[in-house]
């Protein structure tokens, strides 16, 4: 068994370095990126209660700190038919919310919509969403903080909590208990 201790080596580099067993190392290397990822207890904990508590949760932080993969890891935890995942940046998930009330209504479970700061226009919809049914949750990610929460204090006052992802680190900017 060929063993690959650096995990930030690129796989050309690798390439070039391991020229014969290529195709062991690169099964090595996805192996170890996929035991690599840390597993965010704290964070998922928390996700876990403000959803219970409140129809919305508003997962915020800058690019890049780690906002997908923890609802992913969120999803992963619960059964597939009771998660389903919209993201606003890909085009075949923005068709399927074209109407979001058709698109939305049947859906039990937790609801993720990722990166909603590009889809404004679905606030006023998950507005009337989150009053009607208790069974369904929305877990709702955003990059750009400041403007996704002017948008949604207004249309969800009451209905979402704020979970400000930074780092490795997490602290609640505003809970609004229903
Ligand atoms: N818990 C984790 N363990 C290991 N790596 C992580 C973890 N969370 C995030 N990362 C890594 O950090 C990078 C950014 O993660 P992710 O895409 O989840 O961030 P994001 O906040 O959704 O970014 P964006 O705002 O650009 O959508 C990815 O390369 C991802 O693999
Ligand atoms: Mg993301």
């Amino acid at each position: 068994m060929l063993h690959v201790y650096c995990t930030n080596l690129h796989h050309l580099q690798l390439h070039k370095l391991l020229n014969h067993e290529f195709s062991v190392a690169i099964a090595e290397i996805s192996w170890l990126n996929t035991t690599m990822e840390i597993q965010r207890t704290k964070e998922l904990r928390m996700l876990r209660d403000r959803l219970q508590e409140n129809p919305v949760v508003a997962l915020l932080g800058p690019r890049q700190c780690g906002k997908t993969t923890l609802s992913n890891q969120f999803a992963k935890k619960r059964s597939a038919s009771l998660v389903h995942i919209f993201d606003c940046e890909d085009s075949r998930d923005l068709a399927r919310l074209y109407n979001p009330m058709m698109a939305l209504e049947p859906l039990k479970g937790v609801v993720i919509i990722d990166e909603i700061q590009r889809r404004p226009e679905l606030f006023p919809a998950l507005r009337v969403l989150a009053d009607q049914n208790q069974s369904r949750r929305f877990l709702i990610l955003g990059s750009a903080s400041r403007d996704l929460i002017s948008q949604t204090s207004e249309t969800l006052a009451g209905r979402v909590s704020f979970i400000e992802l930074g780092g490795f680190a997490s602290k609640t900017v505003q809970h609004t208990p229903n």
